[in-house]
């Protein structure tokens, strides 16, 4: 029997973005995108678990949310390479947080070198983090979400490179296309069991994994041109687009990846 979540329309309002009391689990909470969406998530009132290595970094994201009235944030530090941590990880902050209702799978690595000199250890490396650490986190969460009464969802943050190629990226964008196709394939599989599965792709974002080419003019450049918008993204270009993907808003909407790109892939 399908899990039913329709909105009544006298439930259409402001209210449909309200995430007050919903539980929010972040990968790569410690800086950069991971960072922005889990204090975006908490001033919409989730209660926001931060999961990524850095221990320092998830202080400071529990801090900035603090300072953003949003309810106390939840940290643990873990490797998401390391299988057996993940499971350990679900289950703790689940605990902690009293249930889980949105898994948002951020946390990723990069690499920036053609395939002739990417060693396997570099393509295993982002891989395992990319894909695999996806696959494991939403098989650890997906008991806890399919009992959030049909408001479970997973948001997996791909990017623009799990759409189109580019050159020098051959394991990240392989990574990026991984993940769509789980989204579609689990956002089937969990159709009926009240738990939605999208994709949020982003274009080009200021942070610590594009510092190297938003620094070079040449490559600064090359994404303001390619981009008709004529900029760079901003961590809080991607807030609303995470607040629609988690809330009510977006109950019929599964299996689908939300690009914002500023027009990258448009052309
Ligand atoms: N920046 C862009 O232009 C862009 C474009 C499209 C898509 N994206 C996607 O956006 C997401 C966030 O990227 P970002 O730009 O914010 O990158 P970032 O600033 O490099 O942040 C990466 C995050 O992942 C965490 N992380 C890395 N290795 C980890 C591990 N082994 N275990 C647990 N956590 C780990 C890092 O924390 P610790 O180091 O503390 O572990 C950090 O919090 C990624 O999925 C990325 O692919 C970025």
């Amino acid at each position: 029997m399908p899990v039913s979540n329709a909105l009544a329309a006298s439930d259409i309002g402001r209210g449909i973005f309200d995430l007050a009391g919903r539980r929010i689990l972040v990968t790569g909470a410690s800086k950069g995108l991971g960072r922005e969406l889990a204090v975006g998530l908490a001033a919409f009132g989730a209660r926001v678990a931060c999961v990524a290595r850095n221990e320092k970094g998830l202080a400071e994201t529990a801090e900035l949310i603090s300072a953003a009235g949003g309810p106390e944030a939840a940290v643990r530090s873990a490797d998401l390479r390391d299988s057996s941590a993940i499971q350990q990880t679900v289950d703790s902050v689940t605990a902690e947080l009293g249930g889980l209702d949105v898994l948002v799978n951020n946390a990723a690595d990069d690499h920036d070198s053609p395939i002739e000199d990417t060693s396997l250890e570099t393509w295993q490396r982002v891989v395992d983090l990319n894909a695999r650490s996806v696959w494991l986190l939403s098989k650890a969460a997906g008991p806890y979400l399919r009992e959030s009464g049909g408001y479970g969802k997973v948001i997996n943050v791909a990017s623009v490179m799990g759409t189109v190629g580019v050159r020098d990226n051959t394991a990240y964008v392989m990574s990026k296309h991984a993940i769509i196709g789980l989204t579609k394939a689990l956002a089937v599989e969990w159709a009926r069991k009240g738990v939605q599965v999208n994709a949020l792709c982003p274009g080009f974002v200021v942070t610590d994994m594009t510092t190297h080419m938003h620094a070079d003019e040449t490559g600064s450049r090359w994404v303001t041109r390619q981009t008709p918008m004529g900029r760079w993204g901003e961590t809080t270009d991607f807030v609303g687009s995470a607040v629609f993907l988690s809330s009510r808003a977006s109950d019929f909407m599964t299996g689908q990846a939300l690009v914002v790109d500023g027009g990258y892939t448009t052309q």
